[in-house]
């Protein structure tokens, strides 16, 4: 849990996260995120979107953990595409989260609710105070989420620092392999999140079988596909026991051929909705 990968601009960013997506604010968020940090979790995905970070910030400040050891995540929502707003919306997350720096921020979905049309300009506007806020030091760095393609192209054009990070929906039955090959070729790392797909991926045989010969779980099987694909993993829970789990895969590696076995995956949970088309 203390390995790290490195950003484009050299920061260092633990190698699994930990998700809170659906984790509901109050006390189960604070007690989950009390939980991952006693499990040794010193990685925190969170978002304004999620209406938890008061509880998240909570949480880790009443771990005691030195700020510095932890590396804290929040995103743009998607109600803040410009360059006003999105100031305003880090200062409301840094806020609730009782922080006066995250380690990174991303823009949460390429599509603004308003001039949903004109996406690229917003998403470049956002961009632009993300640069100035990463420049004097409110950010230790930037990137963004659910971005295809054509998202990250059009966010070229105009950013003068690339993204570090792209956080995307990734589980054996969602490889997004384009996007993720882009992201490589352009230095960005890619995220997981919901690395177990929401839970679905738990019972799927193949995941369990690979699981059996370890004498591990399937969630435990998925992390470790996503970190040997060289995907940060990003998986939530609110059970201790659970949390616990999902961190202890460090003492075993799929062979090539289970990970083969496992992108053969893709579609078995259904199909997931790319970010051009979430409607919200
Ligand atoms: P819960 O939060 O009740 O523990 P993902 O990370 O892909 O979004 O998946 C999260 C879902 O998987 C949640 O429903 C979570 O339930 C469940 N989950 C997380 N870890 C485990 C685990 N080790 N075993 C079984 N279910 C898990």
């Amino acid at each position: 849990l203390t390995d790290t990968f490195t950003l484009a601009n050299g920061i260092k960013i633990p190698v699994i996260g930990f998700g809170t997506w659906q984790t509901p604010d109050g006390d189960v968020a604070y007690q989950s995120v009390l939980d991952a940090l006693k499990a040794g979790y010193r990685h925190i995905d969170t978002a304004a979107a999620y209406g938890n970070e008061a509880s998240v910030g909570r949480a880790i400040k009443d771990s005691g953990i030195p700020r510095e050891e932890l590396f804290v995540t929040s995103k743009l929502w998607n109600d803040s595409h410009s360059y006003e707003a999105a100031k305003i919306a880090l200062d409301k997350s840094l806020d609730l989260l009782g922080l006066d720096y995250l380690d990174l921020y991303l823009i949460h979905w390429p599509n603004p609710l308003i001039n949903r049309r004109d996406w690229d300009k917003a998403n470049a506007e956002a961009w632009r105070y993300m640069e100035d806020a990463y420049t004097e030091g409110k950010i230790r760095a930037i990137g963004v989420s659910n971005f295809q393609i054509e998202h990250l192209e059009a966010l070229l054009k105009t950013a003068t620092i690339r993204p570090m990070v792209n956080q995307l929906f990734i589980n054996p039955s969602d490889l997004e392999q384009d996007v993720v090959d882009y992201n490589k070729a352009h230095d960005i790392l890619t995220e997981a999140y919901s690395p177990l797909g929401t839970g679905s991926l738990l019972a799927v045989p193949q995941i369990n079988d690979i699981a059996a010969k370890y004498d591990k779980s399937a969630a435990q099987v998925l992390v470790r596909w996503s970190l040997q694909h060289g995907f940060l993993p990003l998986p939530k829970s609110t059970h201790a026991e659970r949390i616990n789990q999902n961190a202890a895969v460090f003492d075993f590696e799929l062979t090539d051929a289970e990970i083969a076995t496992l992108d053969q995956l893709e579609g078995v949970a259904g199909t997931h909705q790319d970010a051009s088309q979430v409607d919200f």
